[in-house]
């Protein structure tokens, strides 16, 4: 049987030799792909390790965290984090942003990315998959309803986003829906979930809901399709990402659809306003499980390599209304 590869940091090479041993033992000794995580961790001298299938992260209390992102053994890679790495969050390596949510989004949580059209809602979300592939060892699946996926290839490259070579990596995968295929997507639920373990997936978007929910022909029926997604997602306990085209009410409320700010775990706010004869970009948490107060709007750029967001700087400078709401 091969043995995985493993990655680790200098100073964990310790520990990393023994568990490149031990794995090679235990998976001599293993049946059905399973390895024996009580014997690995006691040799390690760690705590317990919970999880006994390929393909899933395996999690402890102690010094590392040992994860398969496939059940494929061949291809199998482990990867030694250290304590301080490990935490619930889901760190979305965007600029500006981690520091600010007290290091990412709640691990299994669902949220909502919303606001105007071309605002930045599909950049944002491409970039927490890209950045938890590339650059923190979680996986990620894009569903997107809207877009072809060599256009989503296409528009990524000019942020140096390689989404193909992701791919070919089994870190990422793009999966296009046109319009009328979106029942095919309610439909293979199954696959999707069965993607998920191969993979070892752990992020996942939805682009978009709004357009997903067109489906259905009653305002009654797309909301229980919204609603049968989002339990679906809890089910598949990756960090999601969900867009949505939403307004604001005068009041600065967000008029999410579906009844949908109320079901899931945050609703983030992505600006793209008119002021005078240019175009302002903002990012607003509306809410977020976690957090126990909600940030002001602060500014958002595109820049070459994707979204990024400028705490404590005033949105409106040039217009003398620094952080006001009432637009
Ligand atoms: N490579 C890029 N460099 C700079 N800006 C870009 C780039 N790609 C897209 N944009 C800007 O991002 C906007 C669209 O972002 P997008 O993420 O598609 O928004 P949304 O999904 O909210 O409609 C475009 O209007 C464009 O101004
Ligand atoms: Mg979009």
């Amino acid at each position: 049987m091969p043995v995985p590869e493993i990655s680790a940091d200098a100073d964990q090479q310790e520990t990393l030799n023994r568990a490149v041993q031990e794995v090679a033992r235990l998976l001599r000794g293993a049946r059905n792909n399973a390895l024996d995580t009580e014997a690995l961790a006691a040799t390690l001298g760690t705590d317990a390790l919970t999880i006994e299938r390929l393909g899933q992260v395996m999690e402890r209390n102690g010094l590392v965290d040992l994860i398969y992102p496939s059940n494929v053994l061949a291809k199998t890679q482990l990867k030694l984090v250290s304590r301080d790495e490990y935490s619930d969050r889901a760190r979305t390596g965007i600029p500006g942003l981690d520091e600010q949510v007290e290091g990412g989004f709640e691990r299994r949580s669902v949220v909502l990315v919303t606001g105007d059209s071309g605002s930045g809602k599909t950049t944002f979300c491409l970039q927490f998959l890209v950045n938890g592939a590339e650059k923190y060892g979680e996986p990620g699946i894009y569903i997107t309803f809207e877009e072809k996926k060599e256009d989503v290839f296409r528009r990524t490259k000019r942020f140096g986003w390689d989404l193909e070579k992701l791919e070919r990596e089994n870190k990422l995968l793009v999966m296009e829906y046109p319009p009328h295929e979106i029942e095919r997507f309610i439909s293979e639920g199954q696959i999707i979930e069965d993607t998920i373990h191969d993979m070892g997936a752990k992020r996942i978007v939805i682009d978009s809901v709004t357009s997903l929910a067109l489906v259905y022909d009653s305002e009654y029926k797309r909301r229980q399709g919204v609603l049968k997604t989002l339990e679906t997602l809890k089910k598949w306990g990756c960090t999601a990402l969900l867009t949505s085209e939403s307004r604001l009410t005068a009041e600065g409320e967000v008029k999410a659809r579906f009844g949908m700010s109320y079901l899931v775990d945050g609703v983030i706010y992505l600006y793209n306003m008119r002021r005078g004869d240019r175009r302002v970009r903002a990012f607003e948490i509306l809410k977020l499980r976690g957090i126990s107060h909600s940030m002001a709007l602060c500014p958002l750029a595109i820049e070459n390599h994707g979204v990024v967001l400028y705490p404590n700087q005033p949105v409106f400078g040039d217009f003398g209304a620094g952080g006001q709401k009432g637009f």
